[in-house]
């Protein structure tokens, strides 16, 4: 690909994080819509696997690499316009990291992740009898307003699981450019021409 080159962007360990968080997520969040006598500690332990995932991540994002860092990802409003207004375009953005609205996404789906596996702890289930192991600690008032939370929010997880593997596909067909591999194999086409100084952004 002509002005771009091959460089190796997602460590190891951030691909096998993100292949094991897509894994305890789907298989969580089915055990939890589809929840039965047998399977309700599993999804406890699983939201717990989920927890520990999100905590590592917010640490990695201080001392991982740096395409992963948070100083790297966290886009300013005129970057994040600036690339929107480039998005139509058929070519590859060949970012070094996260794009300003791959990052968005990404923020997104870690709050609403780890705000579900927290309010877990403090929730109920009156069908199978079954209490988060922080539920003693909080008033039954609470414990119903976080299960009605968990959830709601449940639905939101779906939608924005939705919305990044759609996001992913118009990257592939319309853009042409494969991010699925690079989560892989680490290996990413990378534009560095028009970097801003941090040398991670591009504005198309
Ligand atoms: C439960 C399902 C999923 C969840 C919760 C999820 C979550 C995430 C998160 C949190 C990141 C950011 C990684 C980081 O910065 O450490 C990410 C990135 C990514 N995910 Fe997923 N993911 C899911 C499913 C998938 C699937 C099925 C695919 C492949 C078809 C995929 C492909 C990718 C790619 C390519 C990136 C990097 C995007 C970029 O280049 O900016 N994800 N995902
Ligand atoms: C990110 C991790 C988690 C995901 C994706 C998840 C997802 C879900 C889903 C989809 C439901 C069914 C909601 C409904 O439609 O009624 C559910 C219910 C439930 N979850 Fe989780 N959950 C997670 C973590 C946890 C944790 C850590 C705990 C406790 C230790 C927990 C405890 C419960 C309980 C008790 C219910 C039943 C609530 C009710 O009575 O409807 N969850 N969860």
């Amino acid at each position: 690909m002509q002005g771009y080159q091959l460089e190796k962007i997602w460590d190891p360990v951030t691909r096998l994080w993100h292949w094991v968080l897509v894994l305890a997520v789907s298989i969580g969040w089915s055990f939890g819509r589809f929840m039965n006598f047998d399977i309700i500690q599993w999804h406890f332990y699983i939201g717990y696997l989920v927890l520990g995932l999100m905590v590592f991540r917010f640490l990695w994002g201080f001392v991982g690499p740096a395409p992963i860092r948070y100083r790297a990802f966290l886009s300013t409003p005129s970057e994040t316009l600036a690339y929107l207004r480039g998005l139509g375009r058929r070519k590859a953005s060949g970012t070094p990291g996260h794009n300003p609205l791959g990052s968005l996404s990404v923020i997104a789906m870690m709050s609403a992740i780890t705000f579900q596996a927290v309010s877990g702890l403090f929730i109920e289930s009156e069908d199978f009898f079954e209490y988060g192991p922080l539920s003693g600690y909080v008033e039954q008032a609470t414990i119903n307003r976080l299960t009605w939370w968990h959830r709601f929010n449940a639905d939101i997880i779906l939608i924005l699981v939705i919305l990044h593997l759609v996001a992913i596909l118009f990257y592939l067909l319309w853009k042409k450019e494969n991010l699925i591999k690079p989560m892989i194999n680490g290996w990413k086409w990378v534009k560095r021409d028009d970097c801003d100084t941090r040398g991670t952004k591009h504005t198309d």
